[in-house]
This record gives C-alpha cells, sequence and structure tokens, in this order.
C-alpha cells in the first residue's frame, strides 16, 4: 500500500523537557493506526506536529511525498483540509449551533454555495447520528454528542487523514459503540487514520496497526495480531489495560 504520511526522526523538546527523542513511523493509504502510551508521552503533542500546530525540532514530515514541516502557516492551510484533527474534547464553539459548527470548516476552505453546504454538512451529521440536531446548541448535548459533532466536523471537508485525539475518553459504553461505528463509517469512505488513545479495546477493534510511544521513543510497531501476541512485559501493560 501506498504510504501518505511519512514521520521521520522527529525531535520535539519544550524548553528542556525532552518530549519526542527519535519518533519515525509511516501510514499507508487507508490504514488506521492506533497511538498508545502514557498519559504525558506527548501522543498530542505528536498529532498537532503533524498538521503544523506545533512546530518539530528535528526531522521530518511528509504528505504524498512532500515536505510538510517546513511548510508556512500559509502554506498549511489546503494541508489541514487534507489532513484534520479531531480535538480531545470536540473543540466546539459554545455561541455556535451544531449546523454553525460542522459548516465553519465549509465557509473557510471552500467556495460552495449556502445550499451546498448545508447538503455537506447534513451529511456528515447523518453519519454521526445527529441530523436532527441542527438547531441545538453545544450546551444542549451530552459529551459523547459533542464528541460527535467535532467528528463530522472534522471531516465535513472530506479529508484523506482523520487525527483523533481520544474519541472515546470518558463516554459511556452505548457512545464508544456509537463512535466506533462513526469511525467504521469513516475507514470504509477510505480515510486513514491515527487513533490516540488509552481505550485498548476499541483500538482493537478499529486499527489495522498499533504504536506504543515509550520515553520518546517507538517502542512498538506492529500488528494487532502481533500486539495481542507480543512477549515484550512494557506492551503486556497496555493489553493487561495498565
Ligand atoms: N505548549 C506546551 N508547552 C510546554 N509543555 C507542553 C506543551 N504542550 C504539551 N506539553 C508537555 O508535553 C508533554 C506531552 O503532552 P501531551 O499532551 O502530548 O501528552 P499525551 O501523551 O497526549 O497525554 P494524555 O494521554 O494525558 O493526553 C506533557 O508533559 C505536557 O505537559
Ligand atoms: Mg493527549
Amino acid at each position: 500500500m501506498k504510504k501518505i504520511l511519512e514521520i521521520k526522526n522527529l525531535v520535539k523538546s519544550f524548553k528542556d523537557k525532552e518530549i519526542h527523542k527519535d519518533i519515525s513511523f509511516d501510514l499507508k493509504a487507508g490504514e488506521t493506526i492506533g497511538l498508545l502510551g502514557p498519559s504525558g508521552t506527548g501522543k498530542s503533542v505528536l498529532l498537532r506536529s503533524i498538521i503544523g500546530l506545533e512546530e518539530i525540532d528535528q526531522g521530518e514530515i511528509y504528505f504524498h511525498g512532500k515536505r510538510i514541516d517546513l511548510l508556512t502557516e500559509e502554506e498549511l492551510y489546503p494541508i489541514r483540509t487534507k489532513i484534520s484533527y479531531a480535538f480531545q474534547n470536540g473543540a466546539l464553539f459554545d455561541s455556535d449551533t451544531v449546523f454553525e459548527n460542522v459548516a465553519y470548516p465549509l465557509f473557510e476552505h471552500t467556495k460552495l454555495s449556502e445550499k451546498e453546504i448545508e447538503l455537506k454538512v447534513v451529511e456528515s451529521l447523518k453519519i454521526v447520528n445527529l441530523e436532527n440536531s441542527l438547531e441545538l446548541m453545544p450546551s444542549d448535548l451530552s459529551g459523547g454528542m459533542q464528541k460527535r459533532v467535532g467528528l463530522a466536523r472534522a471531516m465535513v471537508l472530506d479529508p484523506e487523514i482523520l487525527l483523533y485525539d481520544e474519541p472515546t475518553a470518558g463516554l459511556d459504553p452505548s457512545n464508544i459503540e456509537t463512535v466506533v461505528e462513526v469511525i467504521r463509517k469513516f475507514k470504509a469512505k477510505g480515510i486513514s487514520g491515527i487513533f490516540v488513545t488509552h481505550d485498548i479495546p476499541t483500538a482493537k477493534k478499529i486499527c489495522d496497526r498499533i504504536l506504543i510511544l515509550k520515553s520518546g521513543k517507538i517502542a512498538f510497531n506492529g500488528s494487532v495480531e502481533e500486539f495481542e501476541n507480543s512477549t515484550d512485559t512494557y506492551v503486556q501493560t497496555f493489553l493487561s489495560g495498565q
């Protein structure tokens, strides 16, 4: 399969605090990677680095073979329509309706008519089963619904890659199941993903490959089957639910 994203020898520190010492991996077209690691190992920082929200100190990031880590904000703009980031808490605009929240990237990045935007928003909200909540405000929604609106917004521009930051954290089993179904629908559309999580059962259900961070490096990179059969003690702490 074709590589669509390549991370090469990424190094990232905040002042004297070294977060990533040497991170290399790639994401193939259509693949979903589960990114695991204890709290504070830099999973969110890694996702933010990929789309240029964090400047890296060393290393290279390629999207379709084109280097993207040296791009300016302006040059990153079109890249961020192709690589979309679903924030950890949904990050909805509190004073905007569900419709306005999901429509925002379309107004920002496209020249579609209002009618076309409405169709796209409804299509995205259908995928997350919220097509009847257009006029609600974020404060009217449960945490699980807010995350689903965040997912609808993240996919409304038809990205090639979705970066999911803990989309199932803090959700009850029924909402987790809904998010799993949503991610499966994205996969069926051919969208690749990096799924950051502490939720191992869900990672096993939706991921093709598992990566585990440890002390600024990738301690494990293998298929779900290899993950489950690993005899490495660090890997096993994840399997047993930490
Ligand atoms: N802007 C920043 N300035 C300084 N330090 C930061 C900044 N952003 C993150 N960090 C630090 O980088 C480290 C990694 O943070 P990050 O949020 O990526 O962890 P994480 O693996 O996503 O953790 P969790 O599983 O709890 O979400 C943490 O020690 C954090 O305090
Ligand atoms: Mg995080």
